[in-house]
Order: structure tokens, then C-alpha cells, then sequence
């Protein structure tokens, strides 16, 4: 068990952070995350048992100071805190830029001052777009078609400017339709696993997806 963080988890109150640092602790590590419960909830983290182990705060990841402080003598940050909605990106462009490309530059800057040796990105399929070939290959090139997979792509491309200007470690991982323990099937935002089988579970239509899968932006 080691004494300090060595561990940063930005959204790690949310879906994908909180089974990341749920994870990690399992191994004996000491993890810090960073939140500011925009979508995500302290109560993703309370099943876990290695409680000790884990340091929630509670902030944003545009706030320089909030930031610093919970990248603070870590070794590795895994950046997953973002607003994840492809729909509220078209309805709010700019909060999805905001949250996904300022907070992720943040991130990126305070690493780089306080000596982070690697940043891992969660970056999305939502790159490629609607593609007449499937499966989706890592080769094809760039197709953004919402603002939310606009800013996922600026992500990884911050990613790759700070590696190269200033030797940080990045890597961009582009998740597919992630669905699992601790996502929520409710509401007109919820991603399309869970709202299916939440749906079949109760034995309602599955219904079709909306308007933004027609148009080739669901891809979360
Ligand atoms: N779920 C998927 O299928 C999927 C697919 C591709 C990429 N991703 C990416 O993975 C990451 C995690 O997604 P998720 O599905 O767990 O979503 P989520 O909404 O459950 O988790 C995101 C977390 O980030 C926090 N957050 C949002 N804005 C913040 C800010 N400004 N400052 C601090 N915290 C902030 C939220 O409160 C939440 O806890 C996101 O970056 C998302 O874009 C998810």
C-alpha cells in the first residue's frame, strides 16, 4: 500500500472514473479524484471498500487551483471528467467546449508544471462519425459531426501538442458505447446500452433512436 496518491481521477465520481477507481484501489493504490458532480455522484465511490484509500475533491477542472491541488505529487492522471452528452452538446455547444476542451487543456497545464510523467485521455469513437464500413478502424480518418466530438477530438490533439512540446506521456483511448455498473438508464440523456435494456427489462418497446442517430451524431 503506498502513502501518497500516485493516482489522479479527474470524473471520477462518474460512470467510467468510478469503476476506474474502484479499479486502481483494488490494487492497494491510493487514488485522488477530482469532480465537480455536474453529472456524477460521491455515491458511485461508497461501495467501495478500500475507502481509506480514496481522496474525493470536490471542484472543477477549469479551476487552475482545484486542479493543482489534486494533481498534487501524482505520478498518472486519467482525464475521464467531461460532459459526456452528445444530445446537450447540440443544445449547449459551448458548456460542452468549456467542460471538454478548456478543462481538458487545464488539466494538461498543471500536469506539465507539476512534473505529471503521464495524462490518459478518454477520448471517443464519436470521432469517426456514421461510416458505411464497420467495424470502425483506429486508421480511418476524422469525421466529428456534433460539438461534443468536436471537443474529444481537440482533446487528443492537446494531447499530442503537449507530448510534443513539453515531453509529457498522453494517450488518447477512444471508447466505444461503454455501458456498465453505476451508468444511469434514466432520462432524455441517458446512453443507449442502458436505456435498451432498461427498457427490455420492463418489458417496453426498445423503440428507435432519435433524431441524432439519423444524423450520424449518437456516437457517444
Ligand atoms: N460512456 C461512454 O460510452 C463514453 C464513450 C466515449 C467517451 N467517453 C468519455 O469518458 C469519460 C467518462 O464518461 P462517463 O460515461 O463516465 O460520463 P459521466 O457523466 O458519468 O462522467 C463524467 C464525470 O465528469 C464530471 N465532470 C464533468 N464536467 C466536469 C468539470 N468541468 N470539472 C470536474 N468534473 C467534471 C461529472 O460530474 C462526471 O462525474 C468522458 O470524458 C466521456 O466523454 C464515454
Amino acid at each position: 500500500m503506498t502513502a501518497r496518491a500516485r493516482y489522479l481521477v479527474t470524473g471520477g465520481a462518474g460512470f467510467i472514473g468510478s469503476n476506474l477507481v474502484a479499479a486502481l484501489v483494488a490494487t492497494g493504490e491510493r487514488v485522488r479524484v477530482l469532480d465537480n458532480l455536474s453529472t456524477g455522484f460521491w455515491e458511485n465511490l461508497d461501495g467501495i471498500r478500500e475507502q481509506s484509500l480514496i481522496e474525493r475533491i470536490t471542484g472543477d477542472i477549469r479551476d487552475r487551483e482545484a486542479v493543482a491541488k489534486a494533481a498534487a505529487g501524482v505520478e498518472v492522471i486519467f482525464h475521464e471528467g467531461a460532459l459526456g452528452s452528445v444530445p446537450k452538446s447540440v443544445e449547449r455547444p459551448a458548456e460542452s467546449d468549456s467542460a471538454n476542451v478548456q478543462g481538458t487543456v487545464m488539466v494538461l497545464d498543471v500536469a506539465r508544471h507539476q512534473g505529471v510523467k503521464r495524462v490518459l485521455f478518454a477520448a471517443s469513437s464519436s470521432a469517426y462519425g456514421e461510416t458505411e464500413e464497420l467495424p470502425k478502424r483506429e486508421t480511418m480518418p476524422a469525421n466529428a459531426l456534433s460539438p461534443y466530438a468536436v471537443s474529444k477530438l481537440a482533446g487528443e490533439m492537446y494531447m499530442r501538442v503537449f507530448a510534443r512540446l513539453y515531453g509529457l506521456e498522453t494517450l488518447c483511448l477512444r471508447y466505444f458505447n461503454v455501458f456498465g455498473p453505476a451508468q444511469t438508464p434514466d432520462g432524455a440523456y441517458a446512453a443507449a446500452i442502458p436505456r435498451f435494456v432498461d427498457r427490455a427489462i420492463s418489458g417496453r418497446p426498445i423503440g428507435s433512436m432519435g433524431t441524432e442517430s439519423r444524423r450520424g451524431i449518437s456516437a457517444s
